[in-house]
């Protein structure tokens, strides 16, 4: 079997080949090509040494020297050498003690951590495969190589690998992979919220199923886990507060700051719970709670601020209707942006694609209602924001007006005009605005 690789990594692999040395590419790439995807990045092992390698690639970062990994350019474009090695003991289930270089392929392969992981290529044995690989990928199975216990024991994360792999792939694990995972996963405690996140991000962005994330909820996300319990017992909804939250994520269409807040957005639920004499539930004010709560999780992951802020919005405005009236997208806008009404509508949608589908058609008719709305808005001339204006801060401190006046004053004026755009001209604003001042 030949698999299609860029002319970068080709080029790469044959400066190692050509030298005398074994090589093979390895990992994600090997595996994404078998499965029919196209990979992003191309690893490569070897039997040179990073100083060999440092030596034949004068374009190099040494990005692991410790565990034998060297980065090196071609065309501008990195692949990453990892020399043939074998782990020795781990003491804090993330750092081998120790890196001992392994004389071939075939100790290396041991102590990778998947089967689907550990299939190597390169164009002149083709396809190498040790360890029932490629079988695994046929049968849609996460095995680990070898014992999986020491596998997750040596490095914890690769308990969130394996989930993230069996959500994006669609894959379900091997039953002794399975068990040590379940019984290991207390062990991703000690991984850092940086690799967590990484992982996490993976899992979002791929747009699958989230379920496996079940699995290690009650230690990576007990507040999530909490959710799984708590029953929503009213027609809108179908599943648990865990399981929605779950199928919201994936169902989320936008960016990472859109993936977290679905995921989190009603972790805030359980803690609100009330039910009313008819047995019915409701989650009154839930949003802030969520909001809160959320702002505690992403801070143990580390979430960066844009990120984190955008997404503590989203959650905390999700349930808030707007009409898919001119009047109030234009109210919307101008305390927001379009950019986070789009991400507010997405969230919308993945939430109602969430619930119960006998309700949702009329809910989504109106999301693409106000999708309609502000496309409309947006192609027209009418102002909604500050800087729509026919006045400015420094037409309103003309007036008089005091520094901590202004934007009271200019937000009362859009506020105005948004009701009224005939409104917007200088000479009847600079009007309203004395009369603003004259009543202050
Ligand atoms: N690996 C491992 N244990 C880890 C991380 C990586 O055994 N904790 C091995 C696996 O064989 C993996 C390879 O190193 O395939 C390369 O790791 P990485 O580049 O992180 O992942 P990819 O293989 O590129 O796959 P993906 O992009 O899906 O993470």
């Amino acid at each position: 079997m030949k698999l299609s690789i860029p002319t970068y990594a080709e080029n790469v692999i044959n400066v190692l080949l050509n030298n005398g040395y074994s090589a093979y590419f390895v990992g994600g790439a090997v595996r994404d090509s078998l499965l029919g995807n196209t990979p992003l990045d191309w690893d490569v092992t070897t039997s040179a040494t990073p100083d060999q390698v440092m030596s034949l690639f004068p374009r190099h970062f040494e990005t692991g020297i410790k565990h034998g990994t060297v980065t090196v350019l071609w065309d501008n474009k990195p692949v990453e050498i990892t020399t043939f090695r074998v782990d020795s003991d781990y003491s804090d289930n993330r750092h081998p003690e120790q890196v001992v270089f392994a004389k071939n392929f075939a100790e290396d392969v041991k102590r990778r951590d998947f089967t689907v992981n550990a299939i190597g290529y390169n164009h002149n044995e083709g396809i190498v495969d040790l360890v029932g690989g490629q079988e695994d990928l046929k049968a849609g199975i996460i095995r680990c190589v070898g014992n999986p216990d020491t596998r997750f024991k040596e490095d914890a994360l690769r308990i969130l690998r394996g989930i993230r792999l069996a959500s994006v792939l669609d894959f379900q694990f091997e039953q002794n992979t399975k068990e040590a995972l379940i019984n290991n996963k207390h062990l991703l405690k000690n991984i850092s919220s940086e690799r967590i996140r990484a992982e996490m991000d993976k899992m979002l962005m791929s747009d699958r199923s989230l379920k496996p994330l079940y699995d290690v909820c009650d230690v990576l996300f007990p507040e999530l886990y909490a959710c799984f319990s708590c029953e929503q017992n009213n027609k809108h909804h179908i599943y648990d507060v865990g399981t929605h939250s779950l199928k919201a994520a994936q169902y989320a269409n936008g960016d990472i700051a859109v993936k977290y807040a679905a995921l989190f957005h009603d972790i805030g639920k359980p803690a609100v719970l009330s039910t009313d004499e008819e047995g019915v539930d409701h989650f009154y004010n839930h949003e802030l709670f969520s909001e809160e709560m959320a702002h505690e999780i992403f801070n143990r992951l580390k979430l960066d601020n844009k990120t984190k802020k955008e997404a503590l919005m989203l959650i905390k405005y999700h349930s808030r209707l707007i009409e898919p009236t001119e009047k109030s997208v234009k109210k919307f806008l101008s305390k927001t942006s379009e950019e986070f009404l789009r991400k507010h509508l997405a969230l919308r949608r993945a939430d109602v694609l969430a619930q119960n589908s006998q309700y949702s058609a009329p809910k989504l008719q109106q999301i693409n209602e106000i999708e309609e709305v502000l496309e409309n808005v947006l192609a027209s001339a009418d102002a909604f924001s500050l800087k729509d204006l026919a006045v400015n801060g420094k037409d309103i401190m003309e007036l008089g007006a005091k520094n901590s006046q202004i934007r009271f004053i200019l937000n009362r004026l859009l506020t105005a005009v948004i009701d009224n755009q005939q409104l917007n001209t200088k000479e009847k604003l600079i009007e309203m605005a004395k009369n603003i001042l004259n009543c202050r």
